[in-house]
């Protein structure tokens, strides 16, 4: 609590007072994810932000995903509790290396995961998200060139499971880099038969071992529709929050790193929210995602055709 506030019911009443709708990814705190008006996945979120009639966004994920929301929804006040919540596969794709990497392979279209500046979406094509990569690259035609950025694992898992070859761009993501396939063995004989559940993020290593590869919100369903007790989740390990909300009984493991546990598999940045910047941000209007309009239209040429084709 702030002061003896009592946060929660602030956070609702700033929610009221202002028209606000909180959305929250599956990689929040767990006080963050039950309080949202709405968890998802990416491309869920996305959705959700052109969709809403709310006068403002708050937004409890990373910044690439509040600007996506101001991208689509630009009339509306998108919020962000905490600014330096960034991604390490954006901070690995500055706009201006990617757009001379462009320039290097004019007969490329760029594909781009949604995990990128707005920048970047602004050089790219067509934008996809995990849940909706493979859909998306079906429908291009097969004699098209592509550059895939900028994660190189989801590029490279993408590529093996279609066949078709992409220029990749080389970034990772630095939670699911974080995994050790030793210590994923280990966890593996210890609970014989239990099935593995893996984020495409994850290096070939660690999803050669899964027995499902999907989006947070496909890895939540195989976790609800599965018929053993155990299932090991090679994710960002708060997603299991709605796991167990769903499935009480059943015992969830997060898949560890080099240290034999998952803490190092937290997302720094994602934890960057708490509660009490969401209320300060409710309160403030503050801080606030803006864009300038050149930019906005650019990025949105590209994330329309990721929402029209994911459909
Ligand atoms: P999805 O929720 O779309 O699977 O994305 C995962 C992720 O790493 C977001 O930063
Ligand atoms: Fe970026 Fe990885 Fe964190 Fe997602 S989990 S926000 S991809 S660093």
């Amino acid at each position: 609590s702030l002061n003896g506030l009592d946060l929660l019911a602030e956070i609702d009443r700033l929610r009221k007072e202002r028209n606000a709708v909180i959305l929250a990814h599956y990689y929040q705190r767990p006080e963050i994810q039950d309080l949202a008006d709405f968890v998802g996945d990416s491309l869920d979120l996305s959705r959700k932000a052109a969709d809403t009639d709310a006068d403002v966004i708050a937004f409890c994920g990373v910044r690439f995903m509040a600007e996506t929301a101001k991208i689509l929804s630009p009339q509306k006040t998108v919020i962000l509790p905490d600014m330096d919540a960034g991604c390490s596969l954006e901070d690995s794709c500055p706009p201006e290396q990617f757009a001379a990497f462009r320039a290097e392979h004019p007969d490329h279209i760029a594909l781009t995961y949604i995990n990128c500046s707005a920048e970047v979406k602004a050089l790219s094509d067509i934008i996809v998200t995990s849940s909706s990569a493979e859909k998306i690259l079906s429908q291009i035609p097969p004699e098209q060139k592509i550059i895939f950025g900028p994660d190189r694992h989801l590029g490279g898992y993408l590529a093996r499971k279609t066949g078709r070859h992409m220029l990749l761009w080389p970034g990772v993501c630095i939670v699911h880099e974080a995994f050790s396939e030793t210590e994923l063995l280990k966890l593996k004989a210890k609970h014989p038969g239990a099935p593995v559940a893996a984020h495409p993020e994850c290096p070939a290593y660690i999803v050669d071992h899964a027995d499902y590869v999907g989006s947070t919100s496909g890895i939540l369903k195989y976790s609800e529709d599965m018929d053993g007790d155990t299932l090991i989740v090679a994710t960002e390990p708060h997603i299991i929050h709605q796991m167990t909300k769903a499935k009480p009984d059943k015992n969830f493991i997060g898949a560890p790193g080099a240290d034999g546990n998952c803490n190092c598999n937290i997302c720094p940045y994602m934890a960057l929210n708490t509660i009490e910047k969401l209320y300060i941000a409710l309160r403030d209007l503050e801080p606030r995602i803006e864009m300038e309009e050149g930019l906005r239209l650019k990025a949105k040429t590209s994330l329309d055709r990721m929402l029209a084709m994911a459909s």
